[in-house]
This record gives C-alpha cells, structure tokens and sequence, in this order.
C-alpha cells in the first residue's frame, strides 16, 4: 500500500509505505482560514509559538502577503493534519513551525513539506536551507538530519527582542 500525496492537483506516490488503508493527502498553501486549525496544531505539538507576537491573527495576515513567506498545510478529508512556514532573508531560507497531528506522524509527511519549501526556495535562487531546533527537541534533530541537514555545535542563537511577546 502506498500513500497518495497531491501538491497544486499533481498526484505523487510517495516512497514510505502506509501500514493500513491508502490515504490522499493533498498539500496547498495555507490561508487565514486555516488559522485556528494551525494554531491548534501548533499547541497539539508544543511548538512554543508566539501567540501575541509574530504569530497573532493579524501578523500572520501580514506575513502571508509578503513574498519572502511561504505557508504551506497538508490535509486530509479536509481536516489540516500538518503544517510548515517557510521564510527568507534574501540569502538563506529558514523552516519555521513544522508540525504534523501526532496520529499521522512517522508517515513522510514532515519530510514532504520540508522538501516542498526546499522545493520552493530552491526555485527562487535560495540555496541555503536552515532552521533552528530547541535543545530538548531530538525527534526534530532526527528528521532534519536525516533529511541531510548539518548541526552546528559552534553557534551560539542571539536575538533582540522588542518584547517578550515578540
Ligand atoms: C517533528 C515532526 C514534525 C516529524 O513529523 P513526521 O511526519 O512524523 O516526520 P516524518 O515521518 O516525515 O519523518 C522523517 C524522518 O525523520 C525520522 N523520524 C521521524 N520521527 C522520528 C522519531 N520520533 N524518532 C526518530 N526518528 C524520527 C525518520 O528517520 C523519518 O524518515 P524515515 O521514516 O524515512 O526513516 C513531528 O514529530 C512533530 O510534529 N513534532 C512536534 C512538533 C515539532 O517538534 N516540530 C519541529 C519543530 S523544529
């Protein structure tokens, strides 16, 4: 048995094997009406999001206007069971917020929505994929380094912050 991904209408059949009944997740960019769905994704996988920050209502209608961020949701049955962010400086892309509903998880899908924002930047001359994971977060080392990704040991994460909310 294999799983059925569709992206933009083209159907793909992904290389991991489901163990039970075929499914057809369809992967497309998010819009607002997708917001309470990713929220609520986001607090199911304890990504520790910024509620009154960057990631409000209002900021993140402002942010899916701006060229430099690509949203993306994965759904089946129309129910949104992963997420991911995608965003760039000009000079190297970052994943933000990859998240999939734990009864879907193990299942490529994170994977997929990695490589769909590689994809992307890579279209876009971006060639330089990175992302910061939190220290007690193993399971998201595990899939960035299988997917290729390099840890860095040398680099310490500096920030400035207008607030606490930022
Ligand atoms: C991290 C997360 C998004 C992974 O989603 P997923 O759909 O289960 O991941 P995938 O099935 O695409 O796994 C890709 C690869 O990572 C590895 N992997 C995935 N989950 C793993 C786990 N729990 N332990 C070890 N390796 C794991 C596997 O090698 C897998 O590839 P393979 O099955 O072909 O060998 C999901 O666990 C999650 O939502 N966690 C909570 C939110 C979070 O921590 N997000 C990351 C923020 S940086």
């Amino acid at each position: 048995m294999n799983m059925l991904i569709t992206f933009h209408n083209t159907y793909v059949r992904c290389m991991k094997p489901m163990k039970q009944q075929d499914l057809k997740v369809t992967f497309r960019k998010m819009t607002l009406k997708d917001y309470d769905s990713v929220i609520a994704l986001w607090n199911e996988g304890d990504i520790p999001y910024r509620p009154q920050g960057r990631d409000s209502r209002k900021n993140i209608t402002l942010q899916m206007q701006q060229s430099n961020c690509y949203f993306l949701v994965v759904e089946t049955e129309k129910k949104i069971i992963g997420a991911i962010v995608g965003t760039h400086d000009g000079r190297k892309g970052w994943i933000n917020r990859l998240v999939v509903t734990p009864s879907y998880r193990k299942k490529g899908i994170a994977k997929r929505l990695v490589k769909e924002v590689e994809h992307h930047f890579s279209a876009i001359g971006i060639d330089i994929v990175a992302c910061l994971i939190e220290d007690w977060n193993t399971t998201s080392m595990q899939v960035f380094e299988q997917m290729g990704y390099t840890k860095h040991t040398d680099i310490l994460y500096y920030s400035k912050r207008k607030s606490t909310k930022t």
